[in-house]
């Protein structure tokens, strides 16, 4: 990508986009086009035509989608299926027809099958059946990648997949009935280590700050309305079992791979999708006793084993992006660390 290229950054307020525009911006790419869902709502597909016209944009990283963790995937199954289909669908189109020289659009790790060997080769896709839990959005997120190919098959277009593991840093959803495990875990270490310490004015700025979800009534008294969550003075109660095995990829370690991408895949030569990941798993057990450790948290720890786990193990298989020349740089610590102090500098 020259560095005067004209680039749109689809989703640029969310975990994914911000860190994206950050890294753009810090390596001089100097005309980086972003729109809040606001200003272009990209499930409206005439707008969206009209705005690629007017624009022009030669790159386009897609990083606009309706995401969530198990419970918002298993709630809200026809907002996962319909807006991540439609949001694909118009911006490929839209990419195709005013002539976008790459597109990258951003895959996940959780739409392989349910029981993908492990680790998880980009040849698994489409191989066994889906986890349940979020069906809906992964028929979408892989009717995404076939977009993309089936442009490149009939227009020649080079339009490219990544999969990123699951992804965490400054600027993720921590409101707790839809984010995914990592920071809802930040979130609610950080809370019962409030209660603990009876630091009430504190806990009531948490909740005020950032949606907390489950229509919460936050009139009830700190104590009470954190029981509801799982949280006392003497447990912090964990949705699941915390046997399943994750990886997490700190979000600039992403985005530093997205704009690796750009420049150096083409669907041609390596064809229709790179998993992006760090190679290493942690069991969800361990990474709450992380960040646990981060939080100085001091209560302790139970696991709701009724609730469900999801997949049992997830864990992508780089080699591919290895042999391109790219690693991840960021340690599971680190970027915990750097995620904790990014949630503590907002409250
Ligand atoms: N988070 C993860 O762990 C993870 C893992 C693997 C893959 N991914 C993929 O990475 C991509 C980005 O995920 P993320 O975690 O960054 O999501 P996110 O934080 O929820 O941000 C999503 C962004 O999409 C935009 N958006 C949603 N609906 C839109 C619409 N109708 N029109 C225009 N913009 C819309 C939002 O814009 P506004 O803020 O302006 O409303 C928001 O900024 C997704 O494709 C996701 O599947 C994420």
């Amino acid at each position: 990508m020259e560095k005067n290229a004209k680039i749109y950054v689809a989703g640029h307020r969310g975990l994914v986009g911000s860190s994206v525009v950050r890294k753009l911006q810090n390596d001089g790419y100097a005309k980086v086009i972003t729109k809040t869902s606001k200003e272009l709502d990209l499930r409206r597909q005439t707008d969206v035509e009209v705005f690629f016209e007017r624009e022009r944009p030669e790159y386009v990283i897609l990083a606009a989608a309706k995401v969530g963790g198990i419970l918002a995937n298993s709630t809200y199954t026809a907002e996962f299926i319909y807006d991540n289909i439609i949001i694909a669908a118009n911006v490929v189109q839209s990419a195709y027809r005013y002539g976008v020289k790459k597109l990258l659009n951003l895959g996940s790790s959780c739409i392989y099958p349910k029981f993908a060997p492990q680790p998880i080769k980009e040849e698994h896709l489409l191989t066994g059946v889906l986890e349940p839990t979020n069906e809906p959005y992964a028929v979408a997120k892989i009717a995404a990648i076939k977009l993309c190919r089936y442009y490149n098959e009939q227009y020649g277009t080079n339009f490219i997949s990544g999969m990123p593991t699951n992804l965490y840093g400054p600027h993720d959803n921590f409101n707790l009935e839809t984010a995914h495990v990592l920071p809802s875990l930040v979130r609610k270490f950080h809370l019962a280590k409030l209660l603990i310490q009876k630091k009430y004015d504190e806990i009531k700025k948490d909740l005020n700050m950032t949606a907390v979800g489950f229509n919460l009534n936050l009139n009830l008294d700190p104590a009470h309305l954190l029981e509801k969550l799982g949280i006392t003075t003497e447990y912090l109660m964990l949705w699941g079992s915390g046997e399943p095995y994750r990886e997490f990829l700190y979000v600039d370690d992403l985005a530093d791979a997205c704009i690796f991408l750009m420049e150096r895949y083409n669907y041609k030569e390596i064809g229709e999708c790179v998993n992006v990941g760090t190679g290493e798993d942690v069991k969800i057990k361990e990474l709450a006793s992380l960040i646990q450790k981060i939080v100085k948290y001091e209560g302790a720890i139970k696991h709701d084993a009724s609730k469900p786990d999801g997949t049992p193990k997830k864990l992508l298989d780089v080699s591919r992006l290895k042999s391109l020349g790219w690693q991840s740089k960021t340690s599971l610590k680190e970027g915990l660390r750097n995620t904790y102090d990014w949630y503590l500098s907002r409250l």
